[in-house]
């Protein structure tokens, strides 16, 4: 993709949505009030908005490699912390996707320099999931599993932060657990059953 072409994509853009309400970029201006915040793999085919059909202003949106949720990553903590507190999301979605590159890379054991701390993680959920997924001979079948029970592990990471118990226990807030199928373009809701999976854990991570 040449910059050149990205200018006259976004002068086109622009003229676009002038086109349909010149007011378009004052009212855009005025402040967001989005309901959801996405959190997904920074993987260059599975585009937040784009694929959830959300316009500006409407999804909240962080991504990094393999869809993480790390209490140590500042900026992610920034990024719950003020979607909760301040933007009032009534949606946390942590979107993982098959083919994932990062999930594939904790399924092998090269030194990756830098990236070995944060695949690591991945790994740490594989260690939490060997029991299950040691029984699955199938090495792709293998993989689907890993990008689906990381997805429930950080899902369980945002619930794990003291602004989303406060939020979750008043009902102001739904935490959501799916996976990007790349093959189909289809969303999938994993339907993860979280008051089962807090009431296990509950007891080591509740914050009052
Ligand atoms: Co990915």
């Amino acid at each position: 993709m040449q910059i050149e072409k990205i200018f006259e994509n976004n002068r086109d853009w622009v003229a676009d949505k002038l086109n349909k309400d010149v007011n378009y970029f004052s009212e855009l201006a005025d402040g967001q009030n989005p309901e959801v915040l996405y959190i997904g793999c920074s993987d260059s085919r599975v585009t937040a908005e784009e694929l959830m059909g959300a316009k500006p202003g409407e999804a909240f949106v962080y991504r990094n490699i393999a869809n993480m949720v790390s209490n140590l990553d500042l900026s992610a903590m920034s990024v719950i912390n003020y979607a909760v507190k301040f933007l009032k999301v009534k949606h946390i979605i942590v979107c993982g996707h098959y083919n994932c590159g990062g999930v594939k890379a904790a399924m092998q054991g090269n030194d990756l320099g830098i990236l070995n701390p944060w695949l690591r993680s991945i790994r740490d959920v594989y260690r939490l999931h060997k029991a299950e997924l040691k029984d699955i001979t199938d090495e792709e079948e293998k993989y689907r599993r890993l990008v689906e029970v990381n997805v429930q592990e950080q899902c369980l990471n945002v619930l794990k932060t003291a602004e989303v118990q406060v939020a979750y226990r008043a009902g102001e807030l739904t935490v959501h657990g799916w996976v990007f199928d790349i093959h189909t373009g289809n969303l999938i809701d994993l339907k993860i059953d979280f008051p089962a999976l807090i009431e296990g854990i509950r007891e080591i991570y509740r914050l009052e």
